[in-house]
């Protein structure tokens, strides 16, 4: 392993949130000079900031938009101590200076994926980083991806919880999420207890396995500098098409009174959706009904 300790426990891959030590403390990609330099040089549809000041029913994936902090990029990451704001970039590794990262990463969740008999291959791997105020907090949401998580600076609360559990976000928004059918997951105050608390610090990473939500909060003392990269195993590359084959079914299904079968735990009937999923989609396809080859994934 270049970037993670090897105290990882491996056998927990994708089913339960586990920290770990990481390797990469120093590392000159994620110095505040070359994240001044990098970050305002990249597209500007990959960075996005927002206020900070944000609660766990926020919709995540809208606080760019929903919630300004009136301020540029630059002003933004030059004033991130006191500005309440909330810094995100996707793949930071159209950069350079982040592409030796981005590559010993993977190299470490290739061979991770590998180890567990999931395959050789890692589907749409990316990085994400962020940089926040303290205090400020990532609303409850659930990525479509597994996750590596590694904190760099500042402290952080991040609450997990089991994935595909259906006292979280039922089958049914799961896979309208998953399909981007027009739900998502959404915070209630009864999941609370439901949650696993991780405080994290500096030097540790964090997995938070396919289908399992999480919020976090960044601590009072510092600003936060961590980042992730999030991946699809062969198998939840699979079920992520089984999903969105459900999520096609469900409506046909409803009309005579039956629901398709949850995903994720039947290896065999997650098979057969993913195959109809991608029969379906380039039947689309030929038809024009479709554009983008990303939506199939
Ligand atoms: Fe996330």
């Amino acid at each position: 392993m270049k970037c993670f300790s090897d105290e990882l426990n491996q056998g927990l891959l994708d089913q339960q949130a586990f920290m770990f030590g990481h390797r990469l403390m120093g590392h000159s990609a994620l110095s505040l000079a070359n994240l001044g330099s990098a970050l305002p040089a990249l597209p500007a549809g990959q960075v996005f900031y927002s206020s900070g000041l944000l609660n766990e029913k926020d919709d995540f994936d809208r606080a760019h938009l929903d919630r300004p902090n009136g301020l540029t990029l630059e002003a933004t990451i030059e004033n991130i101590r006191t500005s309440n704001s909330y810094v995100m970039v996707r793949k930071p590794e159209a950069h350079p200076s982040f592409q030796p990262l981005f590559q010993d990463l993977l190299s470490d969740v290739r061979s991770l994926c590998k180890s567990r008999g999931m395959g050789d291959s890692v589907v749409d791997p990316m990085l994400y980083l962020f940089i926040a105020s303290p205090n400020s907090v990532t609303p409850f949401h659930i990525d479509r991806y597994s996750t590596f998580l590694l904190q760099f600076q500042g402290s952080k609360e991040v609450c997990v919880f089991a994935p595909w559990d259906e006292r979280v976000a039922s089958s049914e928004i799961c896979e309208s999420f998953m399909a981007y059918g027009g739900k998502r997951p959404l915070w209630r105050d009864e999941m609370a207890p439901l949650g696993h608390t991780f405080q994290f610090k500096p030097g540790e990473a964090l997995h938070i396995p396919f289908m399992a939500g999480h919020h976090v909060k960044n601590g009072p003392d510092d600003v936060s500098i961590s980042m992730s990269i999030i991946f699809n195993s062969s198998k939840t590359a699979r079920q992520s098409m089984a999903m969105r084959m459900n999520h096609l079914m469900r409506p046909t299904l409803g009309r005579i009174g039956l629901t398709p079968k949850p995903v994720g735990s039947d290896a065999v009937r997650d098979q057969l959706k993913a195959t109809a999923w991608q029969g379906c989609y380039s039947a689309a396809r030929m038809a024009g009904l479709v554009g983008s080859r990303q939506d199939a994934k």
